[in-house]
Formats: structure tokens, C-alpha cells, sequence
């Protein structure tokens, strides 16, 4: 779950809600909206996306081919909060229906799979009971603030408005990458005193009810070529073979001789409702 359209703002029209983010930290209260329905400066949308994700995060050939038809399918599942006191968007995610049976076995096997069903139920009419979220971020400033709870619980809401009543999430642990060594499988099991996960970003969502059902540990396979890899790296890669990578949760592999490197990136799925 990873790519956050900044895309899609462009200017239009949806009713806004209101939250408070307290979480034990600071109350704010944020208003809650379609993403598309304001029209940010780029200045605002920089700031939002400045510590989001790393460049190579958009080498993932097959969720190319879903991509745009996402966006122009699902706007309404991408929402925005809102500062109103300060004027400026504090954190936005996303996310698109699919059709599950409710069992693991028929879980997407990829983040582009995930695409690919919501493309499928929308094109073919056949009926969606699932929200997958998909992304999420928090502007750097308003960080540990609590936001990112009231960003899941708006996305939950908003899955339950369009009658999507069960939500999962392919969960990118945010401190996997400190340790790429380890497989998915042994570093999700990783727990603190308290019983909470390990992993900030799943130990949120376990927090807010989710369970963990699964491993993805293919969930995105990015692809490019060395001289791509080394720049994103910021690292000269003079033979082929495993290279660990910044940002990266599992090695790159790198083939010289067919001028490609391979990085397969896990997931979690946990579930909401
Ligand atoms: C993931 C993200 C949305 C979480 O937002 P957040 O405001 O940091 O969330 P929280 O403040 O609720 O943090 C959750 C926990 O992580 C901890 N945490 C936050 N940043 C941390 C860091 N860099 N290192 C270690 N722990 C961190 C918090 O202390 C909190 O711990 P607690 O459970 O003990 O209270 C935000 O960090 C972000 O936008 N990251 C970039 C995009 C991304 O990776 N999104 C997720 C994948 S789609």
C-alpha cells in the first residue's frame, strides 16, 4: 500500500465531515473531505508529500497499468483532512472496493492484483463488499500528533458510506526497512512488552482493532534498470548480486549483464471489520 495521488486533487465538490484528533496527544480538529474537492498550492502539496516515500516506489510496472483508471474510478475513496484554523491539508489516504470471499486464500496476491480487482468489479458491474486501503500519510509537521488514527478511522468511515463492510489493509511496515535481512513473516511477529506489534505503523492499526491475517511478501515487485538503482540508491553497484538499499525492506538484485535490478517488497494484511 503505497502510492499517494497527489494527482487527484484537482478542484470539485463532497460534503466534509469533522474529527478530533486526540489519540492521548494533542485534540485538533480536522475536517475531513474528498480529496479532489479543494485545490491545493503546490507549496501545500510539497509539504504534505515531503517524507513520504522513496523514488523507487513508483518502479512497480503493474500497478502502472491500473493506475490511472483508479483514480479516474475511485476519487470519492481518497480523502483529505484538514486544518481549516491553518488553512492547509494535515494528511490524505486512499483507497478502492474490491470483491473477497472473506477468506485468506482469496486475498489479492499483490498490491497491482488489488488494483486490478477494483478495476475488474467496477468495469463488470459485479458488486464490491471490500475497501482495501491502499495509502496514507501524515504531513512531517504533524506527525505523532495523532492524525494517522483519524486518517484509518476516516477511511473505515468512508468505506462504510459507500456500503464496502468489511476493510483491509496491505500494510508497508514503516520500520521494516531498519531490517531487511529479516523475512515479513519474522519481523510482523516482532511484539513489544505490551503485546502491541513492534512496527509503528502496524502496531496503529492494531491499536484501532485490526488483525493481522496474513503476509504479503510479494506484495510489490519494482524493476529498472542500474543506472535508475544507483541513483535512487545514491550507491555505485560495479557487480551484480544483493545490494541492501535505503528505504528498501528486502534487498535489491542486481543482474549487470541485463542492465536490470530486482526489488521485492513485503506487506501485511490486516483487517479492519
Ligand atoms: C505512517 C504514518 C502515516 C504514521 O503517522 P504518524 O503520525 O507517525 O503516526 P503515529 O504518531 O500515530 O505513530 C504511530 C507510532 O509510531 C511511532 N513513530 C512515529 N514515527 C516513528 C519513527 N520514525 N520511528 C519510530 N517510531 C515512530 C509513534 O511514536 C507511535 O508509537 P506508539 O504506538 O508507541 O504511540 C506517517 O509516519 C507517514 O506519513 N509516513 C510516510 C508514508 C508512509 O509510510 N505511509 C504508510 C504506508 S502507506
Amino acid at each position: 500500500m503505497v502510492i499517494v495521488g497527489r494527482h487527484n486533487l484537482r478542484r470539485g465538490c463532497n460534503a466534509a465531515t469533522e474529527v478530533t484528533a486526540c489519540g492521548g496527544r494533542r485534540a485538533v480538529s480536522y475536517r475531513v473531505e474528498a480529496s479532489k474537492a479543494h485545490s491545493w498550492s503546490d507549496a501545500q502539496l510539497d509539504a504534505l508529500f515531503a517524507e513520504g516515500f522513496p523514488a523507487f516506489i513508483t518502479a512497480d510496472q503493474e500497478v502502472k497499468k491500473y493506475i490511472g483508471l483508479v483514480r479516474e474510478y475511485f476519487p470519492h475513496l481518497d480523502v483529505m483532512l484538514v486544518d481549516d484554523e491553518k488553512g492547509e491539508p494535515v494528511a490524505t489516504g486512499w483507497g478502492v472496493p474490491i470483491s473477497w470471499s472473506g477468506e485468506v486464500e482469496n486475498l489479492p496476491v499483490s498490491f497491482a492484483d488489488v488494483l486490478r480487482r477494483a478495476v475488474e468489479v467496477h468495469q463488470t458491474g459485479s458488486g464490491a463488499d471490500t475497501f482495501v486501503i491502499c495509502g496514507g500519510i501524515v504531513h512531517p509537521g504533524r506527525k505523532g500528533t495523532g492524525v494517522a488514527e483519524e486518517l484509518i478511522t476516516s477511511l473505515c468511515g468512508t468505506a462504510e458510506t459507500h456500503g464496502l463492510l468489511r476493510v483491509l489493509a496491505p500494510v508497508r511496515p514503516t520500520r521494516k526497512h531498519q531490517y531487511p535481512l529479516f523475512s515479513i513473516e519474522e519481523y510482523a511477529s516482532w511484539s513489544r512488552p505490551d503485546g502491541l506489534p513492534f512496527d509503528p505503523w502496524l502496531r496503529l492499526h492494531a491499536r484501532l482493532g485490526a488483525n493481522v491475517i496474513a503476509m504479503a511478501p510479494e506484495a510489490q515487485t519494482m524493476t529498472a534498470t542500474v543506472g535508475e538503482w544507483e541513483k535512487w540508491a545514491g550507491l555505485a553497484m560495479p557487480a551484480s548480486g544483493e545490494y541492501v538499499i535505503p528505504q528498501g525492506m528486502s534487498v535489491l538484485r542486481l543482474d549487470r549483464d541485463a542492465d536490470l535490478g530486482t526489488y521485492v517488497e513485503p506487506n501485511v494484511w490486516v483487517r479492519h471489520r
